[in-house]
């Protein structure tokens, strides 16, 4: 009898990876993913601490599941079983426990493996679960080998953690202390990505770039290296990593964009503000002139990198000055692409403590609008530049309207084009017609056009 799973996902890439792994676990115990959670018999909130009233949200969540359960129950349909994974069950379990008490499970990012013995556990009525523990290796070491990303473009964790401890940040607390997967266990799971039809592979890690796993020799092997050594997989066609941090930005990776003709011409490498004060009470540990010195590195290797970036507004105590000292930095590097924030402060976190240097919730807006308004400019500028040249597209999926479909070009925009849907899977020519804020429209080259359609 198949039971029907709904797992919502919230936060980074990491969650979506690791709500894909639970779907995975769960399939060969009769667990089938259903969009509709008024129907599941297991609704899974994998949760993401790193905004502002997120416990909020999740125990709002969780009572709209509850009442699906209860609607459920009177109705004869079954039970649910209620979850809460993902970086709020680990920083709050003991507080979900307690406020939530009809919540079956409670597990952290680092005991989802386990989720077979918790269900075992539940079913025999041993009350409610929780697991933060927060070793990482088992993890990785107990999913099952089906459970792989087989989608086109396909995410593989082979860092986690981080040991950066940025003064606004909770993924420390959330993730724990920095860990890199041996370099065998990542080929064999890009192998076997690829034999099931994956093309592009985004290596994942909270600081993918302070990557260190151990090859079978048990020698340290850099992110540079782990690239090298993907490039070399038979299938695969494009790679990627995220998220960077500056200070991890080696001269071997940034040479790596030079000599890996797969590794596509993209970099998140996110900054935070363009102010050395700021900097350095977010604990960034570089200025703003190391981080231009790195892109001006990084370009060097690779004129047409595309840059993406992710910004605070409004950190405590920054002034006006401070917050142009980011405008000017934005104008200096030109971003692709790029998320900024307001500052706000998260639980147990070194600036959250910084009371009396809070920012005014207007102001911080008021900026926030100015510096979104600036990098909107930028994307879009970059967008335009695309206006008649021909790029490489990996298409990837069906659009909206009929005859379209849509792939992502080398540099992370998305692109529309006409093409019959046998193109699904390969890499097109595609002329570009059209420059928007947020994609790319074009057309086929006639380049592409020999095979039957
Ligand atoms: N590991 C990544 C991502 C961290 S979280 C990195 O180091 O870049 C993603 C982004 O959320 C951060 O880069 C930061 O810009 C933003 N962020 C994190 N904590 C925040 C907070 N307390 N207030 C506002 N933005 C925050
Ligand atoms: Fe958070 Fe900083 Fe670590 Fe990124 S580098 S995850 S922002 S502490
Ligand atoms: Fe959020 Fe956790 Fe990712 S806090 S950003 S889901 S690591």
């Amino acid at each position: 009898m198949t039971k029907k799973l709904y797992i919502s996902t919230y936060g980074c890439q990491m969650n979506v990876y690791d709500s894909a792994r639970m779907a995975d676990i769960l399939s060969p115990l009769g667990y089938s993913l259903t969009q509709d959670p008024t129907d599941a018999d297991m609704s899974i909130l994998n949760t993401c601490h790193i905004r502002e009233k997120a416990s909020e949200k999740t125990f709002s969540e969780l009572g709209r599941l509850r009442n699906m359960r209860r609607d459920k129950q009177s109705e004869g349909r079954g039970d649910m079983l209620i979850a809460v994974a993902g970086c709020v069950a680990q920083a709050e379990g003991d507080e979900i426990i307690k406020r939530a008490p009809y919540v079956n499970m409670v597990f952290g990012p680092q005991s989802y493996h386990k989720l077979p013995e918790m269900l075992a556990e539940t079913a025999r009525g041993a009350g409610q679960v929780l697991d933060t523990d927060f070793p990482v290796e088992p993890k990785f070491d107990s999913l099952p080998d089906e459970a792989i990303d087989k989608n086109l473009g396909a995410f593989l964790t082979v860092q986690e953690g981080c040991d950066k401890f940025c003064a606004f940040c909770v993924v420390p607390y959330t993730r724990g202390a920095e860990f890199s997967r041996a370099t065998d266990d990542i080929l064999k799971e890009a192998r076997r990505m690829i034999a099931n039809g994956t093309k592009e592979i985004t290596l994942l890690g909270q600081n993918v770039n302070a990557y260190h796993g151990l090859d079978k020799n048990g020698k340290s092997r850099s992110l540079a290296d782990l690239i090298q050594m993907l490039a070399e997989l038979d299938g695969l066609e494009r790679l990627r990593y995220t998220t960077s941090h500056p200070l991890e930005m080696t001269e071997d990776l940034c040479k790596a964009h030079r000599d890996v003709d797969i590794l596509m011409p993209y970099l998140h490498l996110p900054v935070q503000a363009g102010s050395d004060r700021i900097l350095e009470a977010m604990n960034r540990r570089h200025t703003a002139d190391e981080y231009r010195r790195i892109i001006d590195k990084l370009r060097h290797y690779k004129p047409d990198l595309a840059l993406s970036g992710d910004f605070i507004v409004g950190f405590p105590g920054e002034t006006e000055a401070e917050f142009e000292d980011t405008l000017r930095l934005v104008e200096d590097v030109t971003y692709a692409q790029a998320y900024s924030f307001k500052y706000s402060p998260r639980p147990g976190t070194p600036a959250a403590g910084l009371d009396h240097e809070m920012i005014a919730e207007d102001v911080k807006s008021e900026r926030l609008a100015r510096l979104q308004k600036l990098l909107n400019e930028q994307q879009l500028a970059f967008n335009k530049s695309f206006e008649g040249k021909t790029v490489p597209v990996l298409l990837e999926r069906e659009g909206r309207r009929d005859g379209q479909l849509v792939g992502r070009s080398p540099y992370m925009q998305s692109v529309y084009v006409q093409s019959p849907p046998h193109r699904i899977g390969r890499v097109a020519e595609v002329i570009i017609d059209e420059g928007n804020a947020n994609s790319l429209r074009g057309q086929l080259s006639p380049g592409n056009a020999q095979d039957a359609a």
